[in-house]
């Protein structure tokens, strides 16, 4: 497994990669979980060789967010990535990303408004804008993303269609569902900022989507059930309900009721030091 930090050696490596085979490229920000192991196994199954890319973003990050406090733990990421076959590690440091003078920014409109686009101004602009260049440095046959960033994927697909980064920048984006702990919580690298406390308590959030999802499918009004939810997640001691939202799945657009198109229930809440986000599938067509 290589890792490489400067864009050169990057393009002729992946370049050599290609005459053997189809690249996956699996984007990440590093502090590694079974949930990007789970994307690099998948990407295995797709292509011959796997790039995982490394790269803490600050653009995505607001004024206040958690960029300095992001865990940061290159050699342990490599040490779980080596043995999963990954053929390329593409760790670039900000100034290889963004030299001096950078001045470009992608902004998707629509599906980056609301839900996390709300309350982190800026935020999908910073991801836009880093996929797009990391579709350009690697140009991988298919890009994996996880499914639990269910409105990144969202905006990442608009962005791809809307600038036509078919090959040779990407080809398929393909999305893979959410990998869970044993009760539920979605796995995500800032479950790390949890305590033991506040971890127990966190198994309240998949908990209360699903008692949404089943009262919604059952026929009961949306709007009861997410204050239903809101209430639950209060009692078991989150801080703050940054969101809870029924949604198309893919435009994203809002939905009152649940009607016969493919449907999502996106919620984001703090805990401690984590706000947290998940989303699941709701509705007869899920
Ligand atoms: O999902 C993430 O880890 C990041 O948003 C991504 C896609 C790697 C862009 O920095």
């Amino acid at each position: 497994m290589q890792t490489i930090a400067r864009l050169d050696p990057l393009r002729s490596a992946v370049a050599a990669l290609r005459q053997s085979g189809k690249v996956a490229l699996v984007p990440t920000m590093g502090a590694l979980h079974e949930g990007h192991l789970t994307l690099v196994r998948e990407a295995r199954k797709l292509a011959e060789h796997v790039v995982v890319s490394i790269f803490v973003n600050p653009r995505q990050f607001g004024a206040g967010e958690d960029l300095d406090a992001y865990p940061r733990q290159l050699a342990a990421d490599c040490a779980l990535l080596e043995p999963e076959g990954t053929a390329l590690v593409w760790a670039p440091e900000p100034g290889e990303m963004y030299p001096p003078g950078y001045a470009t920014n992608i902004s998707v409109s629509g599906v980056s408004e609301g839900l996390c686009g709300g309350n982190r101004l800026g935020h999908f602009d910073g991801v836009a804008t880093v996929v797009c260049k990391l579709f350009h440095q690697v140009l991988p046959d298919m890009a994996l993303f996880g499914e639990k960033d269910w409105q990144q994927l969202a905006v990442i697909r608009r962005m791809a269609r809307d600038l036509d980064l078919t090959q040779p920048a990407v080809g398929d984006i393909i999305g893979v569902p959410t990998v869970r702990e044993a009760d539920g919580l979605a796995m995500s690298s800032r479950n790390a900022y949890l305590s033991a406390d506040e971890r127990a308590s966190a198994a309240a959030l998949p908990r209360a989507m699903r008692e949404a999802i089943a009262a919604i499918e059952g026929g009961g009004e949306v709007a009861p059930a997410l204050v239903t939810l809101e209430e639950a997640l209060l009692a078991a001691g989150f801080a703050s309900l940054d969101y809870a939202e029924l949604r198309q799945a893919d435009s994203l657009g809002p939905l009152t009721t649940l009607a016969d198109t493919p449907a999502r229930l996106l919620v984001a809440a703090r805990i401690g030091k984590a706000r947290l986000i998940d989303n699941m599938a709701v509705g007869r067509t899920r």
